[in-house]
């Protein structure tokens, strides 16, 4: 944890500072043994998307560990250790067979749950084969991505099936982009909404659009799955509240990226459901869907061809730009990954933008020390229709300023209500919860014009 909070007082103080301070192990470390790598194994975690992986396997790593994915000809999934039990060739050179994976330097054949199939060298008396099982891991396949169970045996959980994977009229198509720092880095910038006005608006262009540049009223809260942020801006006659997700364990849904609070809209929700992977200590890996919904898009800015591996439709989300170009017009990925490759919290000093960041890092610990103590994650609420309910949303509400002269009281008031709404009371457990939460923040907007505040 960290030490001193050290600040320098004097100008030109640099020779004072003292030796770098360790990072935060019990949040930031992922790899074997570490209390938060045991917190997310616990969880599905995304390793690939399902159309990389054809009749050539595919090399992953996932907590520091390194790992082979295949789909055997008759079409199983498996998640090998990538070094052969015999001698430690990497099955990445293996080929795909029917029954499962081939070693290609002495044909040992392995099945998608770690049994040996065969040693074709060993004499016919040797039962090797029948004693001993090579490293696997479960799979499954959910809307194009491969997802991996890397916790312990006893404790998988079912694929948790939050109501944003079955939304009507939108489309799931998956992306990653690897980042070469720590995951929680990655995972706590979703709670810092004020990088948007800035990095995202005033330091360089409106990446988005204009109205993100407009510093919002802005709270935090959570929620049953986690927490969310609520923003609140002015925008003309319109209020415009925007909330997103953190999903516990590292999981974290956007709003539609291109909304520009222009339009009245109601609960429009996420633009992006994604995840944190934690790859190593200094790399993770941003895996998701980008969602395209036809209100998400009201300048027709997103594109499906340019989600995919390594590669997202919107700007400055990854390292491919050239490094002129990121200098002058830095993105979330140069913001990120130069944070240094763990960000070091006992260096820093947190403002009132940080809130949430800081309100994150507190849920998590006290979700990694359950789960290290022996307890288990924390389990969702369920609709009635065995969905699992989200917050993220935007929504855009015609509410004129009151004349009052104090438009933040306003807006305050109409990001707390609207928010409300979103998490509390008993229409969270319908299946129609998206429907009744729509008529209720128009009516509550109505009244708010009528009420003559
Ligand atoms: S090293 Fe794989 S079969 Fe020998
Ligand atoms: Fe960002």
């Amino acid at each position: 944890m960290a030490g001193q909070k050290h600040f320098l007082r004097t100008p030109y103080g640099a020779y004072h500072n003292p030796p770098t301070p360790e990072e935060d192990t019990e949040l930031t470390h992922v790899e074997r043994g570490s209390a938060c790598g045991e917190y997310l194994r616990r969880f599905w975690q995304p390793v690939a998307i399902a159309s990389e992986v054809g009749e050539l396997p595919l090399k992953v790593r996932m907590f520091g560990e390194d790992l082979v994915l295949f789909r055997s000809r008759a079409g199983e999934w498996g998640l090998l250790d990538l070094h052969c039990s015999h001698r430690g060739t990497s099955l990445e050179y293996g080929v795909v067979e029917p029954r499962g994976l081939r070693c290609c330097y002495h044909s040992w054949l392995f099945a998608p749950d770690g049994r040996i199939l065969e040693t074709p060298g060993e004499p016919p008396s040797s039962t090797l084969k029948d004693r001993l099982y090579h490293g696997a891991y479960p799979v499954e396949e959910h809307d194009g991505l491969v997802f991996a169970y890397m916790g312990p045996p006893g404790k998988r959980p079912d694929f948790a099936p939050y109501d944003t994977l079955a939304m009507p009229d939108d489309r799931l198509v998956p992306y990653y982009i690897t980042y070469p720092c720590n995951w929680l880095q990655v995972q706590e910038n979703v709670m810092d909404p004020a990088h948007a006005v800035f990095l995202h608006t005033r330091i360089s262009f409106s990446q988005f659009a204009d109205a993100w540049g407009e510093l919002p009223v802005t709270e935090f809260r959570e929620t049953p799955t986690g927490m969310i942020y609520i923003t609140t801006r002015r925008w003309g006659d319109n209020v415009w509240v925007r909330s997103n997700d953190i999903v516990f364990g590292n999981i974290a849904q956007v709003g539609h990226i291109w909304e520009d609070g222009q339009e009245p809209k109601l609960y429009l929700r996420v633009g992006i459901t994604r995840w944190t992977t934690p790859v190593d200590n200094e790399t993770c890996r941003i895996v998701g869907w980008r969602h395209f919904h036809p209100d998400g898009d009201p300048g027709d800015n997103a594109d499906e061809g340019k989600c995919g591996p390594e590669s997202v439709d919107f700007f400055g989300q990854d390292g491919a730009r050239t490094y002129e170009d990121r200098q002058r017009i830095p993105g979330d990925f140069d913001a990120q990954t130069s944070q240094r490759p763990i960000a070091v919290h006992a260096l820093e000093h947190m403002t009132a933008t940080d809130k949430g960041v800081l309100m994150l890092r507190k849920l998590l610990r006290a979700e990694i020390r359950r789960v290290a103590a022996g307890g288990d994650p924390k389990t969702p609420r369920f609709r009635a229709d065995g969905r699992i309910p989200t917050y993220c949303h935007d929504t855009v509400v015609r509410i004129p300023p009151d004349g009052n002269g104090n438009d933040d009281a306003l807006l305050h008031r109409v990001g707390e209500r609207i928010t409300d709404i979103n998490i509390e009371g008993a229409h969270q457990d319908a299946a129609d919860r998206d429907a009744q939460i729509r008529r209720l923040i128009a009516a509550y907007a109505e009244s708010e014009n009528g009420s003559g505040h």
